[in-house]
């Protein structure tokens, strides 16, 4: 099982492999992100946050919180009055969060935790939001059933993650891209086998309808998903009755 490819995990082999591959890039994980994305992944959170509809003085959680990029717009939406936090399993990455520019003079709590297991009370907040987190968690259904159990009735959950166009052309050219120069870009680091994560996860991972379906079994209502980047990104969102 040594030599397992993370992709092929599943359960506990797959948590504590994706945290240890998480560990491996946080060096170089918010160069290569703004690269790949071209940048375009503030403007996806910006729109990922307004879904949440916050208002100034709620509370928000960012889950899978990684190096902390929600935090901001997250901040800006509940004002100086608001509660942010980031969750994340992962120390080098939350590391790679802390004292990051644009959080105003607020500071958001960040906390060491795993989706499937929040640390937080039930009901306690109006927004929690995940990007590029629930491929990687090892049991969604779980996740979100976590997620679900941490919002306040009315309170809203958003989730960005990658997702494979349905247009077949594009479904080829993004193919192409994903499998080739995603991993390449990751050997200029020395990292290609955590940069081919990203392409075979994408490929392993839940179709829309699928997402949809698991969070309207952990009890979501006004359950929706919309494409982004050409179908390459998925917005998913859903509001607790
Ligand atoms: C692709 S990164 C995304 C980071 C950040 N959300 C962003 O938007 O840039 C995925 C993050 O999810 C975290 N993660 C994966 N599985 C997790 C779990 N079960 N519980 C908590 N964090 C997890 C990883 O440590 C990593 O920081």
């Amino acid at each position: 099982m040594a030599d397992q490819a993370i992709w092929q995990t599943e359960g506990t082999s797959k948590r504590a492999a994706v945290q240890g591959m998480f560990a491996e890039i946080a060096p170089t994980y918010d160069l290569l992100n703004s690269v790949m994305s071209l940048r375009l992944h503030h403007r996806w959170r910006s729109f990922a946050v307004q879904k949440l509809n916050l208002k100034p003085g709620d509370g928000a959680l960012d889950v899978c919180c990684g190096t902390g990029d929600f935090m901001a717009p997250l901040q800006k939406a509940v004002g100086e009055n608001g509660f942010v936090a980031g969750i994340d399993f992962c120390l080098p990455m939350l590391q790679k969060a802390v004292g990051k520019p644009g959080t105003g003079s607020i500071s958001p709590r960040l906390g060491l935790g795993d989706a499937c297991q929040l640390p937080i009370q039930a009901n306690a907040l109006q927004g929690v939001s995940v990007g590029w987190g629930i491929r990687n968690v090892p049991d969604i259904d779980r996740a979100h059933q976590e997620l679900f159990r941490v919002l306040k009735p009315g309170g809203r959950f958003v989730s960005l993650d990658m997702a494979r166009p349905r247009n077949a052309a594009m479904r080829k050219v993004s193919e192409f891209v994903f499998n080739t120069l995603v991993p390449w870009m990751g050997s200029l680091f020395g990292k290609t086998k955590a940069y081919t994560y990203l392409p075979k996860s994408t490929q392993k991972f839940w179709t829309r309808e699928q997402l949809a379906a698991s969070m309207k079994s952990a009890g979501f209502a006004e359950v929706g998903f919309k494409d982004l980047f050409f179908g390459n990104i998925c917005i998913h969102w859903g509001r607790k009755p």
